[in-house]
């Protein structure tokens, strides 16, 4: 047993191999030989020395890329060649699961089982995915009025910068750089300060797969320097960033104050989770914690907002309530505990500030409330019931393993509060009704509405928010769209008088 009184886990964690910047290809030391520290939320201890990427490295990573787009072979080759790259890239991902799903579990306190049965198989399939796609990308044939043969070229934008955060490691930087890769783009990724080991290993990979120098640079560092350098570039022609609003409004106004570069934004949440009074109800309940709880609540897509109709309300808290209490939270690499720690120290007492503040502003604690343990960054699942929807914890992404369950009678009801947000990522329903069904999907203000499902993730569906979980899609072939440009040719057909 360790010091939270879980067994201690008898993994041997990987050593770590790669802690500098890759950039041009190579790992090399930042500029002003700064590093910082990444830290195991099991202990918080620390992990490695990570090189510190700041905005000289940013610059050395966008010439490098510059140079791989303007005059290297990325963007020029066949585009099955691209994609024979990426496939192999995949192929080496998948011979290094178990050492990758480590990195993530220790870095991010992520269930070690889930990353080595799920997600990283799942990030090989999105390179896969994309890859397919590489040479499938065509314009279209256009119909003027006028006597002109017109077409479309769908052209890579350029050097890509992406931000990604520190929820979903290696899920995020495939979900960006594998559609931008197919698009024949280059790219500098800065991974999240808490969570860098992954991103540089997938730079390792993809060396060795043949991904050539400059095309993918890898530059760890913290959001107000390096991640500052790359949405103020004046040779940066994208932004990709997912991660809170508040920064969210940075990227958009650096882009805005430098060479007006697009940006999408992926933003976070506070969706709901709808339960009708026809719902299976054993169904309902599974689902309604897993919508919380997955991930330690550290999910964009979290479907904190849990509403039921009156006539199942009571039955189904119960339910969840023993659900919640079961629920096993401990080391993730234990392959019995369902929750491991949250990330950081920092979201760890901002979730514990807001489990505070739902007690002050009068909702009552179900179950939970507190830290598990006395050492790294453990919560337990925490139910506050009645939850009123002005309250902070209803209006707020905690971002943590926290429910706020409120009860409805009637479908209009449940439309209008289901919109009462300022967010709109995703949206929940439960239900046997078709018509129920229907009528939730069509008024929800959401990117994506699950209907009987939750985190129905797929390579292949398009996944974004609109108000102000932000814009653009990171999934799907839309995400591909994101890193192509339209260029319409026009020529006339016969000797038009016009030219
Ligand atoms: P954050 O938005 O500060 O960090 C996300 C990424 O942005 C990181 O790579 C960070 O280094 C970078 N960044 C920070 N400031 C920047 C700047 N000025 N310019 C460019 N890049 C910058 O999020 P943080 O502080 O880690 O988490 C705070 C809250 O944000 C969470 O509690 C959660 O509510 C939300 N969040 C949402 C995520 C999502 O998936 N949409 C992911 C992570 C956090
Ligand atoms: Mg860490």
């Amino acid at each position: 047993m360790n010091s939270n009184g879980y067994p201690a886990s008898s993994f041997k964690i990987p050593t770590v191999k790669f802690t500098k910047l890759f950039i041009n290809g190579h790992f090399v030391d930042s500029l002003s030989g700064g590093e910082f520290e990444t830290i195991d939320p099991r202990t918080g201890e620390v992990i490695a020395r990570i090189a510190e990427g700041t905005k000289e490295d940013i610059d050395l990573a966008v010439k490098a890329s510059r140079l791989a787009f303007d005059h290297g072979p990325w963007p020029r080759m066949p585009a099955v060649e691209r994609a024979r790259i990426m496939m192999k890239w995949a192929d080496l991902i998948d011979q290094h699961v178990e050492e990758i799903a480590a990195l993530d579990a220790i870095d991010a306190g992520k269930l070690y089982h889930m990353l080595k049965a799920i997600e990283i198989p799942a990030t090989a399939n999105t390179i896969r995915y994309y890859a397919g796609a590489a040479d499938k990308i065509h314009g279209e044939v256009l119909k003027p009025a006028r006597e002109f043969h017109a077409y479309t070229l769908l052209e890579p934008v350029g050097v890509v910068g992406h931000i990604i955060p520190w929820n979903f490691p290696s899920i995020m930087f495939v979900s960006k750089v594998s559609p931008c890769l197919a698009a024949g783009c280059t790219m500098v990724l800065k991974p999240a300060e808490q969570t860098p080991l992954s991103a540089l290993f997938y730079a390792h990979l993809a060396k060795l797969a043949g991904i050539p120098d400059g095309v993918l640079n890898v530059v760890p560092g913290f959001g107000a320097t390096a991640g500052a350098a790359i949405c103020s570039d004046m040779d940066i022609d994208k932004v990709s960033f997912t991660g809170s609003t508040e920064v969210g409004r940075e990227v958009m106004r650096a882009a805005a104050n430098s060479n007006l570069k697009p940006v999408s934004l992926e933003l976070g949440g506070k969706s709901p989770f709808i339960i009708f009074d026809d719902a299976d109800l054993d169904k309902a309940v599974e689902l309604a914690l897993m919508a919380v709880v997955y991930n330690k609540g550290e999910v964009c897509a979290a479907g904190s907002r849990v509403f039921v109709q009156e006539g199942i309300y009571d039955e189904f808290e119960k339910r969840l309530v023993e659900k919640a209490k079961a629920w096993v939270v401990g080391d993730p690499f234990d392959p019995n505990v369902q929750q491991g720690p949250q990330v950081d120290k920092k979201q760890f007492e901002k979730i514990l500030s807001y489990i505070e503040h739902g007690k002050r502003e009068g909702a009552t604690l179900l179950t939970g409330g507190k830290r598990v343990g006395n050492k790294g960054y453990y919560i337990e699942p925490t139910i506050f019931s009645n939850v009123k929807e002005d309250m902070l914890i209803a209006q707020d992404e905690i971002f943590g393993p926290v429910i706020a369950l409120m009860k409805f009678k009637t479908i209009e009801e449940a439309i209008k509060s289901a919109n009462n947000s300022r967010y709109g990522l995703v949206a929940g329903v439960v239900t046997k009704s078709l018509d129920t069904a229907n009528t939730m999907s069509r008024s929800i203000r959401a990117g994506v509405v699950w209907i009987n499902c939750y985190f129905a993730f797929e390579n292949d569906i398009p996944y974004g928010g609109c108000k102000m979980s932000g814009f653009g899609k990171d999934s799907g072939l839309e995400a591909l769209h994101k890193y192509l440009h339209v260029k319409s040719v026009v020529t006339p057909i016969y000797n038009s008088p016009w030219l």
